[in-house]
């Protein structure tokens, strides 16, 4: 085969990755739990031809960036040199969501990507194999890889550094309602974040932290324990934000105290979901790296969750919140082309 495609989706993190132990190769400073989300996907078809001088690259819907082909390039040139190939490629690439929905295409490209072009290239690699590919790519993608809940081992190496399933997407039947509150572009970007995060004093409570919590959040998951999980979700939510908000740094211009991923809508929807679960809607939320807000809920819950956002979105006359729906979901899989 000199021709693939494949679909992977966008994952959320529960519990955080904020922080890198090795920036070239993106191994995390903590392990990190996550599901894929089922609303929305990146499907990606690699074709290597020995016709083609360089690798060409094709993101439908989207003028060429040349930062990103170079991304793209570098990723191919890892799979190239597994299967002892220097021929180019011809890649496609859509989104099934557009930007300002609030979804990272990174992790879900990244795992599309790996995937079809080692099955062009008749690679036999097993998904822990995948994972540590697609985590070279963007770190999160590693995450995509295997179905449904899933957990990424830190590692200390690239070698062990890698994703693998925690529960089958049929495991529990929790939903992410998530309301991109803007659709404009962050001005902070992920992988600069990462570099930024051990300027935080609070990092080394972090750090203390962290393997407590993935054992109980990890334990919840497992056990559908809502109410644990719900906790450790937004206590999670808010200390990488801690965490973020307090990593103080220079650019050429000037000098910030942190980075603010939040907008005042953030805010708003986070005050109401306080007030909802006081009014008996079993609601969490979690953030990323990024103003929209992904509000967990049981299936059963979730029409009453979409209409209470509805409702605030009304009264506030915000006419661009843009809401999705997303359940667990499979990870990175072949598909016809
Ligand atoms: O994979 P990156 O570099 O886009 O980083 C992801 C960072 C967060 O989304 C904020 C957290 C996570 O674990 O996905």
């Amino acid at each position: 085969m000199q021709k693939a495609t494949a679909l992977a989706h966008p994952n959320l993190a529960f519990l955080k990755y904020w922080g890198k132990r090795d920036s070239k190769l993106n191994i995390p400073l903590n392990n990190s739990i996550s599901m894929n989300l089922g609303g929305v996907y990146t499907q990606t078809t690699v074709e290597f031809d020995n016709a083609l001088a360089e690798d060409e690259v094709l993101v439908v819907g989207q003028g060429a960036e040349a930062k990103f082909d170079r991304r793209v390039s570098k990723h191919l040139d890892r799979i190239r040199s597994l299967a002892q190939v220097s021929t180019r490629a011809r890649v496609k690439t859509q989104n099934s969501f557009p930007a300002g929905t609030g979804f990272a295409s990174s992790a879900s490209g990244f795992a599309a990507l790996t995937l079809a072009a080692a099955a062009a290239l008749n690679l036999n690699l097993d998904e822990r194999q995948l994972s540590i590919l697609a985590r070279q790519g963007s770190g999160s993608a590693c995450r995509s890889i295997p179905d449904g809940f899933v957990e990424w081992i830190a590692g200390e190496t690239s070698e062990d550094s890698f994703a693998r399933q925690l529960a089958t997407p049929d495991h529990w039947d929790i939903v992410d309602v998530a309301v991109a509150v803007s659709q404009e572009q962050k001005k902070v970007s992920s992988s600069e974040g990462h570099e930024l995060a051990l300027n935080s004093p609070f990092w080394d409570v972090r750090a203390g932290l962290l393997p407590s919590k993935y054992e109980r959040m990890r334990h919840a998951i497992l056990e559908r324990n809502l109410v644990t999980f719900g906790q450790e979700l937004e206590t999670e939510a808010m200390m990488m934000h801690s965490i973020m908000m307090t990593s103080a740094h220079h650019d050429n211009t000037s000098w910030y105290s942190g980075i603010y991923y939040w907008l005042p809508d953030t805010l708003e929807l986070i005050m109401a979901v306080q007030t909802w679960r006081a009014d008996g809607l079993e609601v969490y939320f979690t953030l990323d790296a990024g103003p929209t807000v992904h509000l967990i809920c049981l299936e059963s819950n979730k029409s009453m969750v979409a209409e209470a956002v509805r409702r605030l979105a009304t009264q506030h006359d915000r006419l661009n919140w843009v809401i999705t729906e997303n359940h667990p979901a499979p990870g990175a899989r072949l598909v016809d082309g």
